[in-house]
C-alpha cells in the first residue's frame, strides 16, 4: 500500500465536516419554512437530513481527530434563495448534496489502496450520499416521470 497524504486527507475531511455541518443548519432552518397540507412528513423529513448530516458531520470529525489533527470551526456556505417553495428549497439542497458528494469522491481518490478504513468510509458514504440525492431527485420529479431531474448527479 502506498503511503497516506494525510495533509490532503484532513484537508478533504475538514472540507466534509464544514458541507455537512452546513447541512445540519440548511435543513433545520428550510423546516421551519414549509406551510401547507404537505407540512408534517415534509418537516419530518427535513429534520432527519439535518440529524443525518450531524451524523456525518461527526464521523468526519472523528476521523480528523483519529488522524491526530485538528478539526476546522467554520461552516460550508449556506445557500439561502429566501424561498419557501418546496421545489427551489430541495433543488438547493440537491446542489448542496452534490458537492458534498464530490468531496467524498475526492476523498477516496486520496485513500484508494492507501487506507482500507478510510476507503470504506469514502465509499460507504458515497453510497449514503448517492442513494440521498436519488430520493431528492424523486421527490423533484413530476409524478409520471421516469426520468431524473438536470440537477441529479450523474452515477459514478
Ligand atoms: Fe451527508
Amino acid at each position: 500500500m502506498s503511503e497516506l497524504d494525510q495533509q490532503s486527507v484532513v484537508g478533504v475531511l475538514n472540507h466534509i465536516l464544514e458541507s455537512e455541518l452546513a447541512g445540519v443548519v440548511r435543513y433545520t432552518h428550510y423546516s421551519f419554512l414549509v406551510f401547507g397540507f404537505g407540512r408534517i412528513p415534509i418537516v419530518e423529513w427535513l429534520r432527519q437530513q439535518a440529524d443525518e448530516s450531524l451524523l456525518h458531520a461527526q464521523q468526519a470529525g472523528e476521523w480528523i481527530t483519529t488522524l491526530g489533527a485538528y478539526p476546522s470551526l467554520e461552516i460550508g456556505p449556506l445557500l439561502d434563495s429566501h424561498t419557501f417553495d418546496i421545489g427551489s428549497i430541495l433543488r438547493e439542497s440537491l446542489e448542496a448534496e452534490n458537492i458534498a458528494l464530490e468531496l467524498y469522491r475526492e476523498l477516496l481518490a486520496l485513500v484508494q489502496d492507501r487506507s482500507v478504513a478510510l476507503e470504506e468510509y469514502a465509499r460507504q458514504m458515497i453510497y449514503a450520499e448517492e442513494l440521498h440525492a436519488g430520493e431528492v431527485d424523486k421527490l423533484l420529479r413530476r409524478p409520471g416521470a421516469l426520468a431524473a431531474s438536470p440537477g441529479a448527479a450523474p452515477l459514478a
